[in-house]
């Protein structure tokens, strides 16, 4: 058994490595995580697992191998690795250290307000909105979160050229279309086709690609070319700067030169938690995965959710209750930290999960229409991509980026290769009225000038009750992704779960409003609805797959472990 699979790992590895070398897409799945014995890179594409996999056995660490892997991405997986979004980074180095590194996107100086409203005070839909065309930008941050990640915690074994190289040589050189890729192009083409370089680059000028193509992105490879030989400052400055601000000024766009100039990347005290003695590392604000994740956690605690069982009436039910009232406090209380008064270490608090989860009833459902923020105070067909490396010494990353949207704005920046985000919905454009997620958010999440959207994204480590890295988990999907890594934890800490399982098992998610539970395709018994409809909980009209995770991990004899969940394409790559 064992011969038999360190043979399938060792082929898996091999494939990966042969996709990437010679540019075949290929998906490759495990029912158990594909193990390696130094170091493993799992992202949504295994091009870019494989570079970052080269990156470390070339000597570099986890975080050199990060950055190559989402520059990678960039290139291969347009739908939402970029350099024209944004995104968040845990690090937990092998000598301790907790990092979070916020390179969200960040509102330019001209948006105001009201800036998504119509005469009528609705919120403007398609071009001058905040989901597509040139107004939806916010000022993109991937590049400048890679450079402060390298400069502060890349190996120094490594140039900052060496990891920029892999992605621009495929882009100039190209690489083949899976199925998946091609048909996703067709199935966007009425947003893409309306922006002459997103028509030309990614529809083939209007022929469309199909699955086998090889697809070069010349504009791409000359961006990353710059940003290669003069780091951030090739992109948030120079000619990419200005090729991306002119194409703004020519299309009623709000990004300027100041804004790209003025952009930083910061760095963050991570979300810090516990679980039954296993300690909890997550993003802080402007994310509200980690202070979500964690007050969810505290909830359930209390609770011994191993003996309800994984998929039971009564552990769904109590996690359903628990999502309620931490998303509740998500829309009313959280926003960007250096606008609000988040009031972060009170929510995080277990004495403060312990005051709300009393207004949870047995066998009995809390309409969401009762329920509001726990505290008083003075006042995601969604796109992201979340991917998981670690090295041979222990140092872990978890990183989620996105344009928002699939293919962001459905802009691409003219003569860039870019396509720029549409981050800007994830803002309360009008507090109280749902954005593109059905996210209803509160004045924290107003839109402001040089503010940054709220966010779900969870990049999170969870380390063994002895402290050692047991495993990491982000997800794609929305506010989705907050109830995929959360369940995630659960599956392996109280249901016992291999890493592989926590993440393909099936979940569910509520995010008090709408009031409604969603469920999975067979993820849920019909006696099973039957018993929480008693309860009084509302199920979506029909099952729906609910974001997909990514993770690595270090078993106990020290192999590291890497799982990209069923739901997506990708692969682990490990050496
Ligand atoms: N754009 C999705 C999120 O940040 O949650």
């Amino acid at each position: 058994m064992k011969a038999r699979m360190a043979e399938r790992i060792s082929s898996l590895k091999v494939m990966a490595f042969a996709a990437a070398m010679l540019c075949l897409a290929l998906a490759v799945s495990a029912r158990e995580p594909v193990s390696a014995k130094h170091a493993m890179a799992a992202s949504n594409h295994p091009i870019a697992s494989a570079v970052g996999a080269e990156i470390m056995k070339k000597g570099g660490n986890a975080v050199d191998a990060a950055i190559a892997t989402g520059f990678a991405l960039a290139v291969v997986y347009p739908e939402a690795g970029n350099i024209g979004g944004g995104g968040f980074m845990v690090i937990r180095m092998a000598d301790g250290r907790s990092i979070a590194i916020d390179y969200r996107e960040m509102a330019p100086a001209a948006a105001t307000r009201d800036i998504y409203l119509n005469e009528k005070g609705d919120v403007i839909s398609g071009e001058g909105g905040p989901v597509t065309g040139y107004r939806a930008s916010g000022v993109p941050g991937t590049v400048a979160g890679f450079e402060l990640a390298f400069k502060k915690y890349g190996s120094g074994k490594l140039k900052w050229a060496e990891l920029v190289e892999p992605a621009r040589k495929l882009a100039a050189e190209g690489y083949v279309l899976s199925r998946r890729l091609a048909e996703l192009f067709k199935a966007y083409s009425s947003r893409l086709e309306n922006y002459e370089d997103s028509k030309r680059i990614f529809l083939n000028g209007g022929e469309y690609f199909e699955p086998g193509d090889r697809l070069v992105q010349k504009d791409l490879a000359a961006t990353l070319e710059r940003i290669r030989d003069k780091g951030a400052e090739g992109f948030y400055q120079g000619t990419t700067a200005k090729l991306i601000a002119d194409d703004m000024a020519r299309n009623n766009g709000l990004i300027t030169l100041d804004d790209l100039k003025n952009y930083k990347a910061v760095e963050r005290k991570p979300i810090e938690g516990s679980y039954r003695g296993s300690k909890i590392i997550s993003m802080p604000p402007p994310s509200s995965g980690g202070i979500v994740l964690v007050q969810v956690l505290n909830m359930l605690e209390r609770h011994d959710l191993r003996s309800l069982g994984h998929n039971s009436a009564d552990k769904y039910h109590l996690l359903i209750e628990a999502m309620k009232r931490a998303f509740a406090d998500r829309a009313e209380l959280l926003g960007d930290p250096d606008f609000n008064d988040v009031p972060t270490e009170q929510l995080i608090d277990k004495s403060y999960a312990a005051q709300r989860a009393k207004s949870i009833s047995k066998g009995k459902a809390t309409p969401s229409s009762e329920l509001g923020a726990g505290i008083q105070v003075g006042n995601e067909p969604q796109d992201t991509t979340h991917y998981s490396v670690v090295d041979k010494d222990g140092n872990v990353v978890s990183n989620t980026y996105t344009t928002n949207n699939l293919y962001g704005s459905a802009v691409t920046a003219k003569g860039t290769g870019i396509i720029l985000n549409d981050e800007m919905d994830d803002f309360a454009s009008k507090p109280g009225v749902p954005n593109i997620f059905g996210l209803v958010q509160g004045e924290f999440n107003a839109v402001g000038p040089g503010k940054r959207p709220l966010s779900s994204m969870t990049p999170t480590i969870v380390l063994r009750p002895d402290g050692s890295f047991w495993f990491e988990v982000g997800a794609r999907g929305g506010p989705r992704i907050i109830s995929a890594s959360l369940q995630t934890v659960i599956n392996v800490i109280d249901h016992g779960m291999d890493l592989e399982d926590a993440v393909n098992a099936p979940r569910v998610h509520h995010q008090w409003l709408p009031d409604e539970v969603i469920y999975e395709p067979y993820g849920m018994s019909p006696d099973t609805i039957k018993i929480l409809e008693s309860y009084g909980h509302k199920f979506a009209s029909s099952p729906r797959s609910i974001a997909s995770a990514t993770a690595v991990g270090i078993d106990k004899e020290g192999y590291r472990l890497g799982v990209v969940d069923k739901r997506a394409d990708g692969a682990a790559v490990g050496y």
